[in-house]
């Protein structure tokens, strides 16, 4: 498999495609890891019930590590940002019972998890991940899916307490495979896929090192009907300033409705949320007209999410937001070594609670996600729409300039995507 080792986004065709994470061990022994975003049902609810507090301070420190990440990736370029820390999050939390020593610890203190390490409680961490998970998906007709598999290689041993923890806390399939065989295991692989997404994913891999020994595949799907659906009628096309010199003339979609929004005056920015169904939303941040948003980016923060959240409030607006598609990937090996995991890329990688193999490392981690912003609601029964009060002439909030966006599950504050659109005419 061929994985670039760059930062930079790949722009390339829309069609849904997985994204990557790869592990290997000199020339011998290599792991994928694949996230696909992509169109998928649900997953079944658990029986656990969650403690709140808790899985609401992983939430927490899960948006913290998304924000650092997020300023690391912007500090490479100056470009659209699209990817899912809950994803990224959730792959290593699986290496996180993969790992011993020094490795397991730089991946605590990377993911922020340190407080919630436990000495006498060595499976807290997978099962608030766990609780997280059935909690987000409990809503009957979400269509939130994440699901993880393990692909090995037959002659290759896994510990059997990793299978069965991969197995309790993410329900992650275990298959043996026979990787000697490219073909067949390319065919097999996307086959299970193809099953697992319904029909949605065929071909998710092309190509395989025949070297490789283990595959480990996150998937991550959202599909989102807005509450309030745009009437597709209403979206025109108007400029987006990309910066100083540069307009793009963009599909804009129009609204007018109630919406809730705040304004922070210390940033100098404003903030909207847009309900999805089934208590997810994404958050839309705008620089103020003339502000430079790389000045928002810094500011940035789970703090400031945080913030910004709790204090919105319900107000008439005139809402103007391009249509837009992404479609993102980044080589995480070259940021999480600048965020403290180091060891997992090195040749004093500790996995050994994996396996016996003690040369195992993780050399490439690719991350891959997509998104589409368009008018539609799945239904438009679900929409309450709010009289409008005639007479009071309504604000308006017009995204035609850079802008942040973040998406997430409102009970839990969870953020499972997050981005920033500096371009919507380049995915
Ligand atoms: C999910 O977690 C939130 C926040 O902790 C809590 O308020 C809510 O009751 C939980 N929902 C379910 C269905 O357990
Ligand atoms: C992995 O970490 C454990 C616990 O610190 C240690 O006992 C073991 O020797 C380490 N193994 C390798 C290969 O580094
Ligand atoms: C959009 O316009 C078409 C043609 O004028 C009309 O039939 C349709 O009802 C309109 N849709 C909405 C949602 O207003
Ligand atoms: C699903 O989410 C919606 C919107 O937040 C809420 O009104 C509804 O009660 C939820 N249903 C369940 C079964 O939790």
């Amino acid at each position: 498999m061929r994985l670039s080792d760059t930062v930079l986004p790949k722009l390339k065709g829309c069609a849904p495609k997985p994204f990557q994470i790869g592990i290997m061990v000199g020339h011998k022994m290599k792991m994928t890891f694949f996230v696909i975003l992509t169109y998928l049902c649900l997953l079944a609810p658990g029986q656990a019930q969650p403690s709140g507090d808790t899985i609401s301070d992983l939430s927490f420190k899960n948006m913290d590590f998304a924000m650092n990440l997020y300023r690391k990736i912007s500090g490479y370029h100056d470009k659209n940002i699209f990817f899912s820390p809950l994803s990224i999050s959730t792959s290593f939390a699986a290496l996180l019972m993969a790992s011993d020593g020094v490795t397991h610890e730089e991946i605590l203190k990377g993911l922020n998890l340190e407080q919630l390490e436990r000495a006498d409680q060595p499976e807290l961490i997978p099962k608030l991940f766990q609780l997280l998970h059935e909690n987000i998906t409990q809503n009957g007709s979400l269509k939130l899916d994440q699901g993880m598999a393990l692909f090995i290689r037959q002659q290759f041993v896994v510990k059997k307490t990793f299978e069965d923890k991969m197995k309790e806390f993410f329900e992650a399939d275990i298959k043996s495979i026979n990787f000697a065989d490219t073909q067949e295991s390319i065919r097999f692989i996307n086959e299970y896929i193809k099953q697992k997404t319904e029909g949605k994913v065929t071909e998710m891999i092309s190509s395989l090192d025949e070297q490789i020994q283990l595959l480990l595949i996150n998937t991550i799907f959202f599909q989102g009907g807005w509450q309030l659906p745009f009437n597709s009628n209403l979206t025109h096309t108007a400029p987006f300033y990309i910066n100083n010199y540069n307009i793009a003339q963009v599909p804009m979609m129009f609204i007018e409705d109630k919406f809730y929004t705040m304004e922070d005056m210390r940033l100098r920015a404003r903030v909207l949320r847009l309900p999805y169904q089934e208590g997810i939303s994404m958050l839309i941040v705008l620089p103020d007209k003339g502000r430079d948003y790389t000045v928002v980016d810094d500011g940035i923060t789970a703090e400031q999410f945080r913030f910004w959240i709790k204090k919105l409030t319900k107000t008439k607006l005139e809402v103007n937001v391009p249509k837009f598609k992404l479609e993102q990937s980044y080589s995480l090996q070259n940021i999480l070594p600048e965020m403290g995991m180091a060891s997992i890329f090195s040749t004093s990688a500790n996995l050994t609670k994996l396996s016996e193999d003690e040369s195992l490392m993780v050399s490439e981690v690719l991350h891959k996600a997509v998104i589409e912003v368009d008018e539609t609601g799945t239904t438009a029964a679900a929409a309450t729409t709010v009289s409008i009060i005639p007479y009071s002439l309504p604000r308006t909030f017009v995204v035609n300039r850079p802008f942040f966006f973040f998406i997430y599950h409102e009970d839990t504050n969870c953020l499972l995507f997050m981005g920033r659109v500096i371009d919507p005419t380049k995915n």
